[in-house]
């Protein structure tokens, strides 16, 4: 032994702890590099095990380099260095099979200061991740910047059309511009509005002010404005399963979920697009079906990932709307998902518990 002192409260906080609990990778070698411990999330992270490794040296088991290809153990240099270094910072290094970490070091020393390096504790974590986390976010920066540019180009396109030669358009060509422009306008504006919810949602930041919500109104309300909007009335059906518990919801946002999945059901489905409500557990359960083609079943997670719209295009959307309607359910503590409905078209099922007042 090194004589090493451990005091009671370390000793009690030790016999709790198990290395292979820790959500990083974590591996102890001695002051040569030999291994003395792996646990659990560093053999998940490299692909090799603590019996793999014991008692062979660092550099021969997992042989971290930086982009440079230097060794990353030769560099650390345990028996040369100021003596009171005691950590190495945290570095991008690979494995020669080309994978990506994140290593940092302590080097324990005894005596702790100015001492000799006794052993080096390395964590690891997994650099994927964030790359992965930051190649989404350009990935939504790129696809932002296309959506807003299609609109803007043409509301740019028509203003300038129209300011350089009015007088040889006539009135009805003016009308058919000027009624795009606008419409593109909204576009802008919807596709902020979606954005913005996006953030709040993936922030943590949406609020929900409930009050009582009587569900089967709201559906009767959007079918109606859909139906003085020209939309045919047998296209609607609502289907009431059962009395309902009294809800307390964000009717705002209620709302809005019923009314995308209802606009969704008219746009990418077909036929009729049956609503049912009824009465579960510890709510309501909602259901949106429509009599189309549904969606095939491996692309079922998709459809409620940001800017998903399979082969919808065309038909305008930008593939916001399923994954703001799942955020949505999921800040009223709810669930949602999508089968294919009996009808052969998809279904959307969202369920919600009953809620309580804000401030009861
Ligand atoms: N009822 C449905 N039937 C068939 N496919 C659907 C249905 N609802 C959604 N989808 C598919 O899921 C995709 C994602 O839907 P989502 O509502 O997120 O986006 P969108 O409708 O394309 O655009 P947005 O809602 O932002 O205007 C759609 O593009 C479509 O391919
Ligand atoms: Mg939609």
């Amino acid at each position: 032994m090194h004589g090493e002192h451990i005091d009671e409260r370390s000793a009690d906080t030790a016999s709790v702890i198990d290395v292979n609990d820790l959500p990083d990778g974590l591996v102890v070698t001695d002051r040569d590099g030999h291994v003395l411990t792996v646990n659990r999330a560093a053999a998940r992270l490299t692909g090799v095990t603590h019996d793999q490794a014991v008692g062979r040296h660092l550099r021969d088991v997992f042989s971290f380099r930086d982009r440079d290809g230097r060794d990353w153990w030769k560099w650390l240099d345990t028996y040369g260095g100021l003596p009171t270094r005691t950590r190495q910072p945290e570095l991008s290094l690979r494995t020669p099979g080309g994978q990506e970490m994140l290593v940092a070091a302590r080097l324990v020393r005894t005596p702790e200061r100015g001492g000799e390096i006794v052993r080096v504790v390395i964590t690891l974590r997994d650099a994927g991740a964030r790359a992965r986390l930051e190649r989404s976010r350009a990935d939504l920066v790129s696809t932002v910047a296309h959506e807003l540019r299609s609109p803007l180009t043409s509301v740019k396109g028509f203003t300038a059309t129209l300011l350089a030669k009015w007088t040889r358009f006539t009135d009805d060509q003016k009308l058919v511009m000027l009624e795009t422009v606008n419409a593109d306008a909204d576009r802008v504006t919807r596709l902020i509005t979606e954005l913005l919810d996006v953030s709040r949602i993936e922030s943590g930041r949406l609020e929900i002010h409930r009050q009582v919500v009587d569900i089967p109104a709201r559906i009767r309300k959007i079918i109606a404005g859909r139906v003085a909007a020209g939309e045919p009335d047998d296209r609607f059906r609502l289907e009431m399963g059962g009395e309902l518990p009294e809800t307390w919801l964000d009717q705002d946002k209620i709302d809005q979920v019923l009314a995308n999945l209802m606009e969704n059901a008219v746009r990418h489905g077909r036929g009729t697009v049956t609503i049912s409500v009824e009465p579960n557990e510890w709510g309501v359960t909602v259901s949106v079906r429509d009599q189309g083609e549904g969606i095939p079943p491996e692309l079922v997670t998709r459809v409620f990932q940001q800017f998903w719209r399979g082969n919808a295009r065309r038909r305008g959307g930008t593939g916001l709307g399923l994954f703001i309607v799942k955020g949505l359910i999921e800040a009223h503590g709810g669930t949602i998902s999508v089968q294919r409905g009996p009808e052969g078209g998809a279904e959307f099922r969202f369920m919600v518990p009953t809620g309580t007042p804000d401030f009861a």
